[in-house]
């Protein structure tokens, strides 16, 4: 397993994710358990297997420890509750987040840009604001698409059970939606991700809840909840939805620009 060996800085958010450089010399954005944020990491784990499975643009990522005697020296760190494992997520540099870039000339991934779309309404994961996405200029005015934070899944970082049994079913107010729905250039590639996200083996949903670390204290209800909610979802919900967003959102834009 790698290890920490320099802290760069805290970045700026409420889940108080550091920058810090491992022994494999990357930087990693590393998230720590929080009170009060009490699901984050497990949003984020199931989200990320999921999304790296769908073939979706999260950066890579691991479960890191964080050994006592490196967080005891930096101040930032020694208030963080120590839990064995904290989630880190690969550090894509060079990159603007959706406030910083006002008008995108084009999206190179955009044929993923319908698949996060989908995925965000089957998590019901309501945080997709400008600055959950980044962008990678690589060609003047051409942007590469990362998703990031996924901390806000199944409604809040802290639900429970009753939440995530009683998630909403109506579309979401997102801009960042709708910019990306303005890069899709097929309807067809909203119903091509519900058909694979129907298909993905309930074998696999069970084996990424059960590798949630014990002590992020989820406990077996709720990790059964988390399964449930998934398969549920997906059959009749996460369609009616996107037929709602199609119809509310992605046609009107299409409209709009022609
Ligand atoms: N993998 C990453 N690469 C580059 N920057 C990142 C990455 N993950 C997070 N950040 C930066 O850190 C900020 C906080 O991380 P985020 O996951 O959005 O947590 P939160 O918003 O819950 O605090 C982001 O808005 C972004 O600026
Ligand atoms: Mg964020």
């Amino acid at each position: 397993m790698i290890t920490p060996v320099a802290f760069n800085r805290t970045l700026e958010g409420k889940s108080n994710a550091h920058l810090i450089r491992f022994s494999d010399g990357r930087d990693y954005v590393v998230k720590f358990f929080q009170t009060g944020f009490e699901k984050t990491l497990a949003n984020e784990w199931v989200a990320y297997c999921l999304a790296r499975y769908l073939g979706l643009p999260v950066p890579y990522a691991r479960l890191v420890e964080i050994p006592q005697e490196f967080s005891t020296h930096v101040p930032e760190l020694a208030q963080m509750n120590v839990t064995q494992f904290q989630f880190a997520s690969i550090y894509v540099p060079e990159c603007l987040d959706g406030h910083q870039v006002p008008t995108i000339g084009s999206i190179t991934n955009h044929e993923i840009l319908a698949a996060i779309i989908v995925f965000d309404y089957w998590l019901s994961n309501r945080d997709r604001t400008r600055k959950n996405i980044l962008l990678h200029e690589e060609e003047p005015d051409h942007y590469h698409l990362w998703m990031i934070d996924q901390a806000e899944i199944f409604g809040s970082y802290n639900w429970n059970l009753t939440e995530i049994e009683n998630l909403p079913t109506e579309i979401m107010k997102s801009a960042t939606h709708q910019i990306m729905a303005s890069f899709i250039e097929e309807e067809q590639e909203f119903f091509e991700q519900i058909e694979l996200i129907q298909t993905l083996p309930i074998h696999l949903i069970e084996e990424v809840v059960a590798l949630i670390p014990e002590d992020w204290e989820v406990t077996r209800e709720e990790r059964k909840a988390m399964v449930s909610t998934l398969v549920t979802r997906r059959k009749k919900v996460l369609p009616e939805i996107m037929h709602l967003f199609i119809r509310k959102i992605y046609r009107p834009l299409q409209v709009k620009e022609n």
